[in-house]
């Protein structure tokens, strides 16, 4: 039985540090254990502009603990005014590395993305020209469709027929959670990648929903029928270069999550690793964790490989935080409701 392993210093391809005292607050758990984070733009009001970018990446960098190191990897925000010439630029200076669409209305904070494909059909031609990815929130929504069948629409009615259309353009599917997503993401070729976030992997809606509503479950992309988790642990465990880590690990303040109508995210950042080595270990495939978590994004950004590693150990099962103080509130640490017997040492 294997009881240590050392990776890579990982990263995290899809993280919301939020602002100001949150930020403060939940920053040190990724610091710890990753040493980079695609930071996720959807602020109130969202980072739009290589300007609001640059700005952001500083308050991160001062909020960042004496002795921490962590990088930041800054996106924009997608909306039908960006301008291409404001990206090119940022991404030609290296500050940003991705741009993100959020569907208007499909998730915390997108009201300001994008309701109509073609109108960013300029800003798109020029990523794919230089190569800047997209990451992509996946899911339809029209009212009529169910929330359960978002991500699996999307793909055939709006993601399939833009990367048709834009012949070059990188995309990262981000927080897959299909049986059909991870199939599409599977076939794609060297411009396609797929992120897959720790609940996605641990838990279906019945862990939500069976025996009492738990609302620090509830995330978007929803959590799917259970017969869609093993096809993700799949494609996290199969060694394919498409898949990577991208935590989502989204914290809001514990009242805003235990409320009446409940805010979307889980916040896994300060147990993503220990979960992860669980689920790698369940699955007898310890020997692809460092693909998934330290190997595989890098190569689809265009980076290097960190150099640091990290070591995980186990034993009996840990006891996980509970949740964070943040200036902003307490933030309850995700559960995943089962022993986990890895802990990073
Ligand atoms: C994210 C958030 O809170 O910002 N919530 C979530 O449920 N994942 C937004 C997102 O990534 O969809
Ligand atoms: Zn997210």
């Amino acid at each position: 039985m294997t009881t240590e392993i050392t990776i890579t210093t990982p990263d995290d391809w899809h993280l919301h540090l939020r602002d100001g005292a949150m930020m403060e607050g939940v920053l040190p758990h990724t610091a710890r254990d990753f040493a980079r984070a695609i930071i996720m733009p959807n602020l109130v009001p969202p980072v739009v502009t290589g300007a609001q970018a640059a700005a952001y990446r500083d308050r991160i960098l001062a909020a960042l603990p004496e002795g921490m190191e962590f990088e930041p990897l800054m996106t924009l925000y997608l909306t039908e005014a960006t301008d291409p010439a404001d990206v090119r630029a940022a991404a030609a200076s290296g500050l940003v590395k991705a741009v993100k669409l959020y569907p208007a209305g499909a998730t915390t904070n997108s009201d300001s993305g994008v309701r109509d494909i073609d109108k960013v059909r300029g800003v798109l031609e020029t990523m794919a020209e230089i190569g800047l990815p997209l990451c992509v929130h996946g899911e339809v929504t029209r009212p009529e469709i169910d929330i359960f069948d978002r991500e699996a629409v999307f793909i055939d009615e709006v993601l399939d027929p833009l990367r048709r259309a834009t012949p070059g353009l990188r995309v990262v599917m981000e927080h897959i959670t299909t049986a059909e997503a991870a199939a599409y993401a599977a076939e794609g070729g060297d411009d396609l990648g797929a992120t897959i976030t720790v609940q996605h992997l641990m838990l279906d809606r019945n862990d939500m929903l069976v025996g009492g509503m738990r609302p620090h479950y509830y995330c978007l992309p929803i959590l799917k029928r259970g017969t869609h988790r093993p096809k993700l642990v799949e494609a996290a465990t199969s060694g394919s270069p498409r898949f990577f880590l991208g935590t989502d690990s989204a914290p809001h303040p514990q009242h805003k999550k235990e409320a009446e109508c409940c805010a979307a995210g889980c916040f896994t950042a300060p147990v993503a690793l220990a979960c992860l080595a669980q689920v790698f270990d369940e699955a007898d495939a310890l020997d692809k964790l460092d693909g998934f978590v330290s190997q595989h994004g890098p190569r689809f950004y265009g980076l290097p490989v960190n150099t640091g590693a990290v070591t995980l150990t186990k034993g009996d099962p840990v006891d996980l935080p509970g949740s964070v103080e943040t200036g902003a509130g307490p933030v309850a640490v995700f559960d995943p409701g089962r022993a986990v017997h890895w802990q990073v040492t």
